[in-house]
């Protein structure tokens, strides 16, 4: 997960890593499938192996007294340890494979047979696995044999004590194979398969992670949330109540960031182009001016200028005029919807960034401040070109337009980072696009983790799309450092 700026708790990264492997539960489950499938097909297609163990016990023929027989055990003890090597050795394996008749060499023999010397005890396991049942005894029950003839011949010839090994439990022919285990390698399959799963899933949150709900916002900026915009059904985004009340917490929450009576200047901009500035450019102007403040829409996207057509009003005389020194404000303002003054943004100028960098921009600016109450001005995405950094460092900040599908965790965090290095204050972000849930119009708080909608790659956007989640639709007063903020439902 992409850090959180300025420290989150782990709690909130612990029910993010939940809430994401909620929203992914598809691709989680089909990677548990897979490696279940796995599991099971190999132990299905794997040779069945039979095992057999015959034991023996290691003893000292003499010794009459306690303490003769204590020492012993303790010499035999010792011995077993050795022996174990010695139950391995071609000098025991090679007559057993002659006397089997096996077809193999003692070396290759040796990988089936694993000799085991229980701690403490004077016992000795021999455990053959083989293809064949029947084999698997008779090989275990002539080690043991053998490994028998073997001691007798390897031990000291003037030694009193000498050392025995008795066939304690002949092998006897399995009846279940040893292995493939077929629920231990399912079991194995669909842990390593969920394993794998989660890897992905979290790659897949820092790799596409969207910019869906506060949370993921929150790990990309340290500025506020101030409204979830949900998606429109309308025809026209201003003809949607869910829409204009978010606009209207935009409104309330942008003037909460300001000082009472003054008039304040905000940018609007985004990650890349159509996020929804323009959209929420109009409709912010229009909401401010609903409440009697004098507003003023500036088009500053001198690249790919829109607000005029979409306002209905001349584009060729605008900011840019102003700004190369032609005409004056007044010359070129319009009068726009609800009130609001327009300036359009002229014709499009082959050096838009130098122009809004320019002393003329930073004095039409102070202009407008004594003019207006609040001015607002519709720009160019970040990411592309430096426009919107280098207007936003001479306003009261930028706010942040974001798709909650569409705009990475990643690239909202570059947006911030680009904006704060251009010497730009982050006045705040909006999610524009959340998806809507019933609840959207009574303002209730709906996490993506408490509302456990799916996420689906893209679906219903644009190209290349991120995800889509149950993200909070009606939302909530965004967490901004010392102002109170209202939600989209208790502001009015
Ligand atoms: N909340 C919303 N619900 C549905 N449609 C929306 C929403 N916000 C914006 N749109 C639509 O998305 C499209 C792009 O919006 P807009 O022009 O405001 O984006 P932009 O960021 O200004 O794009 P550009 O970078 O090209 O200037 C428009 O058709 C607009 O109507
Ligand atoms: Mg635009």
């Amino acid at each position: 997960m992409t850090p959180a700026p300025g420290g989150r708790t782990s709690t909130v990264d612990v029910l993010a890593v939940f809430a994401a492997l909620r929203r992914r539960a598809p691709l989680l489950l089909v990677a548990v499938a897979l490696g279940g499938s796995l599991g099971l097909g190999n132990a299905l297609l794997a040779t069945p192996m039979y095992t057999s163990t015959a034991t023996v016990l290691f003893s000292l023929d003499r010794g009459q007294s306690v303490n003769e027989l204590v020492q012993g055990a303790n010499y035999a003890q010792t011995l077993v340890q050795t022996y174990t090597e010695v139950a391995t050795a071609p000098v025991v394996l090679g007559p057993v494979v002659s006397d089997l008749d096996l077809g193999t060499s003692p070396q290759l023999l040796a990988r089936s047979i694993d000799v085991k010397a229980p701690l403490n005890t004077t016992l000795m396991d021999i455990e053959v696995t083989r293809t064949s049942a029947p084999e698997s005894a008779r090989i275990a029950n002539a080690v043991a044999a053998e490994l028998a003839r073997a001691v007798a011949s390897l031990a000291p010839e003037d030694t009193e004590a000498g050392i025995t090994v008795r066939t304690i439990a002949p092998a006897v022919t399995p009846v279940n194979t040893s292995s493939p285990n077929k629920p231990l390698s399912l079991a194995t399959g669909l842990a390593v398969g969920g394993a794998l799963g989660i890897a992905l899933v979290l790659l897949l949150e820092v790799v596409l992670a969207t910019t869906t709900d506060r949370a993921a916002v929150g790990r990309a900026t340290s500025s506020p949330v101030l409204a979830l915009v949900p998606r429109s059904r309308a025809a026209s985004e201003d003809r949607d109540p869910a829409v204009v009340e978010a606009h209207r917490t935009l409104r309330t929450n942008l003037s909460f960031l300001h000082r009472r009576g003054s008039s304040h200047v905000v940018v609007l901009t985004s990650a890349a182009s159509g996020d929804g500035k323009t959209t929420t450019a109009i409709a912010l102007a229009r909401s401010s001016a609903s409440t009697g403040q004098r507003v003023l829409l500036v088009d500053a996207d001198l690249r790919r200028p829109v607000l005029a057509d979409r306002l209905g009003l001349l584009a060729s005389a605008g900011l840019s005029t102003v700004l190369t020194g032609r005409v004056t404000l007044d010359d070129v303002l319009q009068p726009g919807p609800g009130g609001i003054d327009v300036l359009a943004s002229g014709v499009c100028p082959p050096n838009p960034s130098e122009l809004l960098a320019s002393t003329e921009m930073r004095e039409l600016l102070e202009l407008a401040r004594s003019r207006y109450d609040c001015v607002v001005l519709d720009c160019a995405p970040v990411l592309p070109v430096t426009d919107a950094a280098v207007l936003a460092r001479q306003t009261d900040g930028a706010v942040v337009v974001v798709d909650a599908r569409r705009t990475q965790v990643r690239a909202l965090a570059e947006v911030d980072l680009r904006l704060r290095s251009a010497g730009a204050a982050v006045a705040g972000v909006i999610i524009n696009r959340t998806a809507r849930t019933r609840s959207s119009y009574y303002g209730q708080r709906r996490s993506a983790w408490w509302s456990g909608r799916r996420t689906g790659l893209g679906r219903g956007g644009r190209p290349g799309t991120g995800l889509r989640s149950g993200a909070p639709v009606a939302p909530v007063a965004p967490v901004a450092p010392n102002a109170s903020v209202a939600s989209n439902a208790s502001d009015a």
